[in-house]
Formats: structure tokens, C-alpha cells, sequence
């Protein structure tokens, strides 16, 4: 949810900062823009997807310092009025956000009572503004912390002076992440915008603010003292960031699955029986997700009530405030989230931990925001997700959370076993051929007005994603049940040809799954089976490998695919679909 970079340093910083910025596309790819400083500020903005630009021809001249951005739009539509870096009326500073200012419209009738002028309709523009004024008072350095006590809401920023020989970077609600080279300083939404120049990382708190100038001072926002900071060095390789020979993100990370799954099932069995301790003992276990992740987690809460036999709450994260009254300190909450960084998400960890509720994490990125609100964590190891569509962490997630189910009955080992057998099937069904099909049933069913997908028991929350994978890159409807819910209403959709995907597996609904299908053939629909035997039902049959305990990892892969060739023949690029963004850092 919009991407920021900036760079202090020796290199051309216009061209570090715009390469950073197309590995933050996935945040934002309305419009993107870039100020760069020499002796005054010069900014340039340009809509729509970085990619396929060349530099050169937008920048010529070489800076030391720059700041950039990659939106979002969340206030104003996407025109370059609306697109950062933000200035100063008197072309001073220049500015970068990401996240929400909630009181941006009393802020900005004052400074207009004051007589400055606004070009855009963000919320961001009072930033630059704001600072102008109180520089009047002030230097630049409290000009900045001022301004910041008096905003309300979200934001990672930064900002440049043109006459401050560097940058003020801050942080409140939303990511921000300082890379610390040879003498020189990088500063990001994420990770990958700077792994190719350094590992070495220091992760900004809520309210500090990075002073970035001759050397690095890290101060709080609210009491001015300064803070001592750690350096992280990060273990993602550059390599992993980069989409190699892959067309997209999306099937690179489909691809990379196995490979993800056997470093999820390698987690310490001491750490996992811990928490499954946790879960044990706990008085009220809640999961909290949002989208993708949530579905990791409803397939979890059946996963729990089979294996381990323990209910488990689950709440959609923005739904988390209806189940607050119920949250005590013997509560344990798991939080589910890819990107760490899910506003929704945190939103329920804060009030959840202001009853002192407990949090075990399961995540992705390390450092993320969740991550440093957890009590403890489980990384999923998925590596850098990239893809706007979830696909690897999904697995992984899943994968996570079934090893911790069996953690809490002891049976770890059988687990780790059957993750690792998953995990070599899941390479042999990404062969040519099986590819091959997948290409020919989304060929026959690209021009569907709407896709049903439908799984009973742990292949439920299957349906769901897959619907998810569907709708949110090739934008064809498509709706995900439980197998035995079409009937309830749904059905009345059906008509001739309409696609219906049944997801099945060796268990014991396998009957009424198939049953289920049944009834929609009756009406016409066309039967795409995903399931280890073939039926005489199935218009089209994909077969996945025979694993009943956890066929939602091994089903959704050719349902991932299918979403993916289906995008790719409609002429969309599955890595940015419209509208949407990685981390969706807003609620
Ligand atoms: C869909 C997708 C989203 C995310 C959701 C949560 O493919 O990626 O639904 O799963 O926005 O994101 P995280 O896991 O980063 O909290």
C-alpha cells in the first residue's frame, strides 16, 4: 500500500531510488514520482506502472539524495496532482507517505487560514506544508518532529530540505526500514527495494524518527531522546527478490512451493511444542487473519477440531472488534499474516494485547511490525513474496499451522513426514504436462461469466481460495462454498456450461463432495475435478497427489494455476491487479 524509497549517498541516487521502487511496485502501481535535491529540489511524477520506463530520459542530471514513491490512491484520484513527492510552497521541502492522515482536513483549513495553497486532494500535501510553517520557528529537525505530534493516523514519511545535506525518515502505524551501507543510507517500505546494495537493516519503531544526516540519529518523536537501534542482517538473498526466468512473480513463487514447504516443516519441534502448549493450556485460542491468510486459518481451525481436538476461534481481522469482549490475559491470539504489515491485523494484536492477551505469530517477513508486537513467533520461511496474489505464503501458512495442530497431540514427526512426501508430489505435478492441461482448461473456460469452486471439511477454506485466486487477478466472478451450501441459493446460477471447480480429496466427504457435484452437473455446469482419482462426473479432471490429512496444500496449487493462466489469456498481469496492493497498510 504505496511503496517509498530513499537513498543518501555516493551512487546516482535518482536511479538507486527508481530501481528500488520497481521492487515495491507490488505496493502501489497508480503513478510513482521521485525528488531529488542539489541545490534546490526538483521533483518529477509520472501515472501509471513504473515498469517499462527508462530512467534517462525522465531524469538526466545526477543527484546525491533523493526520496520516491509508488501509490496507492487512497485521497484523490490518480493524477499527477496526486502523485508524490508532495513540496512546500516555497519549494523547500519535499515530501513522501504512506498511510493515512485522519485530521489531514482541520490541518489543512488552518494552514489555508494562514494563506498556503494546496495543489493536490491528499492528505499527505499538508506534511511539506506544515513543516514550512513551523520552520519559521524552528529548524528543520523539530519542524519535522512537530509536525509529525500533530498528525493523527498512519504514516511512514520522508522528507527532504534542500538545504539539509540529507533526510528525516519517520514511522507510525505503517512500515518503514533504514538500510545501512558503506557510507551510505538507504530507507524503504520493504526489504527488497535495497537488498542488492546491503543485508544490514534497522527496523524503525512506532514514533521514532531517523535523522539521517552526517551520521545516523535515531530519535523519538514524542520526547526528542535519542534511541539506541540494532542492526539486523537479513538472510534473504537478492536472487530471491528477482523474478529470474520466470514471466511473473506469481508463477515463480507457484514454483517455489516445495521448496518453501520442506523449510517450513525444518521448524525447531522445541518451538512448535511450546506453543502448542500454549494453545493446550490457553483459555480461548483466536486466529486473526485477512484474506488469503484468513483462509489459512479456517483451514487450521478444522485441522485443530480433527487432529488436536481443540476449537479455536477464528475472526476476520477488521471483524476482530466484536469478539474483543471475550479477550482476557489467558487468551492466546495468532495472528496469520504474510506481509506482517496488515493494518487490520494489527489493529486486533494492539487491543488484544491492551487486555494482555498473548501473541503467537505466524508471519512471514521477520522484523515486520507483528512481528516485533509478538510474544512469540513462527516464521514460515516462505521468503520474499512478491506476487500481489498470496500463493506461497498460503501453503506455508498452512503448513505451519498443521504442524503446530500436531505439536499439540505429539505427533510432530508423522507431520514433518508428511509435509516432506507433499512437497516432493507437489514438484512432480509441476511438470510440462500436467502444465499443459491447466493451459487448456483455462483456455475453455476464459470467457466464463462466473466461476463457482466448491469443497466440503478441510477443502472448504480450498474453495474459498480459489475463488480468491480467480476473482482478484483474471476479475472473473467467482464465488467459493461449501459443498453442500450451492443448493441453499446459489445454485440458481447455474446454467449451461457455467464452470464449477470441485475440490476433493481420499476422506469421508469424498461422497457428498462428489454428490455435490452431481447437482450442479444436473443444471448444466461444467465439472473442472482437482482430486487424486478421476470421476465419471469430471467434464475435466487435474489430478493432485493422494494426501487426505492435507489436501488443501496439495489441492490449491493447480487451482493457483488455473487463476494464473486464466489472467495471462485474459491479458492481465497477475502480479499487479487492479486495484489492489501487497500490504494493505490502511483499515
Ligand atoms: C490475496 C492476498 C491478500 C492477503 C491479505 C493479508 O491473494 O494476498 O488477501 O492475504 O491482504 O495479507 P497479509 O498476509 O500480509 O496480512
Amino acid at each position: 500500500m504505496c511503496g517509498i524509497m530513499g537513498y543518501k549517498g555516493n551512487k546516482n541516487a535518482v536511479e538507486v531510488c527508481f530501481n528500488g521502487l520497481k521492487k515495491l511496485e507490488y505496493r502501489g502501481y497508480d503513478s510513482w514520482g521521485i525528488a531529488a535535491k542539489d541545490k534546490e529540489i526538483e521533483v518529477f511524477k509520472k501515472i501509471g506502472k513504473i515498469s517499462g520506463t527508462s530512467i534517462k530520459d525522465i531524469v538526466p542530471k545526477d543527484f546525491r539524495i533523493a526520496i520516491s514513491h509508488t501509490r496507492w490512491a487512497t485521497h484523490g484520484g490518480v493524477t499527477e496532482q496526486n502523485t508524490h513527492p508532495h513540496i512546500s510552497n516555497n519549494r523547500r521541502i519535499a515530501a513522501v507517505h504512506n498511510g493515512i492522515i485522519e485530521n489531514f482536513q482541520e490541518l489543512r483549513k488552518s494552514l489555508r487560514e494562514k494563506g498556503y495553497t494546496f495543489h493536490s486532494e491528499t492528505d499527505t500535501e499538508i506534511i511539506p506544508i506544515l513543516i514550512e510553517d513551523y520552520m519559521k520557528q524552528y529548524d528543520f529537525p523539530e519542524a519535522v518532529r512537530k509536525t509529525l505530534l500533530d498528525l493523527e493516523g498512519s504514516f511512514a514519511v520522508v522528507i527532504i530540505d534542500k538545504d539539509f545535506d540529507g533526510m528525516i525518515a519517520a514511522r507510525k502505524d505503517s512500515p518503514l526500514v533504514l538500510g545501512i551501507g558503506e557510507n551510505e543510507y538507504f530507507i524503504a517500505s520493504d526489504i527488497p527495494a535495497f537488498l542488492e546494495h546491503t543485508k544490514k537493516v534497522i527496523f524503525l519503531d512506532d514514533n521514532e524518527m531517523a535523522i539521517l544526516n552526517k551520521e545516523l540519529e535515531i530519535r523519538g518523536v514524542q520526547n526528542n531522546n535519542q534511541v539506541q537501534k540494532q542492526i539486523t542482517i537479513i538472510e534473504w538473498s537478492p536472487e530471491q527478490a528477482m523474478k529470474g526466468d520466470f514471466e511473473h512473480f506469481m508463477l515463480k513463487e507457484i514454483y517455489e512451493q516445495p521448496a518453501a514447504l520442506k523449510r517450513a516443516a525444518a521448524e525447531s519441534d522445541e518451538k512448535l511444542s511450546k506453543i502448542a502448549e500454549e494453545i493446550n493450556k490457553g483459555f480461548g485460542t483466536f486466529f486473526v487473519a485477512c484474506g488469503t491468510a484468513y483462509h489459512a486459518g479456517l483451514t487450521s481451525s478444522y485441522i485443530f477440531s480433527k487432529i488436536a481436538k481443540k476449537h479455536v476461534n477464528l475472526s476476520i481481522a477488521s471483524e476482530f472488534p466484536s469478539y474483543e469482549n471475550f479477550i482476557t490475559e489467558k487468551t492466546l491470539m495468532i495472528p496469520i499474516s504474510q506481509s506482517g504489515e496488515t493494518a487490520d491485523v494489527l489493529g486486533a494484536v494492539k487491543s488484544a494485547k491492551k487486555k494482555k492477551a498473548k501473541i503467537c505469530s505466524v508471519i512471514n517477513a521477520a522484523g515486520s511490525t507483528l512481528d516485533r508486537l509478538s510474544d512469540e513467533r513462527l516464521y514460515i520461511k516462505a521468503g520474499p513474496e512478491i506476487g500481489v496474489a498470496s500463493t506461497k505464503a498460503y501453503t506455508s501458512q498452512v503448513a505451519v499451522l498443521m504442524l503446530l495442530a500436531y505439536a499439540a497431540i505429539d505427533k510432530l514427526d508423522y507431520a514433518k513426514i508428511l509435509l516432506g512426501e507433499a512437497s516432493k508430489s507437489i514438484k512432480d505435478m509441476l511438470e510440462d504436462k500436467e502444465i499443459e492441461k491447466i493451459k487448456r482448461i483455462a483456455e475453455a473456460i476464459k470467457d466464463a461469466k462466473s466461476i463457482f469452486t466448491i469443497g466440503r471439511d478441510i477443502n472448504y477454506s480450498t474453495a474459498m481460495e480459489a475463488a480468491l485466486k480467480i476473482k482478484e487477478i483474471s476479475y472473473i466472478h467467482a464465488e467459493g462454498f461449501a459443498g453442500g451450501e450451492l443448493k441453499h441459493g446459489t445454485i440458481a446460477l447455474i446454467e449451461q456450461g457455467t464452470p464449477v471447480i470441485v475440490f476433493s480429496a481420499n476422506d469421508h466427504v469424498k461422497k457428498e463432495t462428489i454428490s455435490n457435484a452431481m447437482e450442479v452437473k444436473a443444471r448444466g455446469g461444467l465439472i473442472i475435478g482437482i482430486a487424486p482419482e478421476d470421476n465419471d462426473i469430471f467434464d475435466y479432471w487435474i489430478k493432485v497427489p493422494d494426501f487426505p490429512e492435507i489436501s488443501p496444500i496439495v489441492n490449491i496449487v493447480p487451482a493457483q494455476l488455473l487463476a494464473y493462466y486464466l489472467a495471462v489469456f485474459r491479458g492481465n498481469n497477475p502480479d499487479k491487479p487492479r486495484n489492489l496492493a501487497k500490504s494493505v497498510t490502511v483499515k
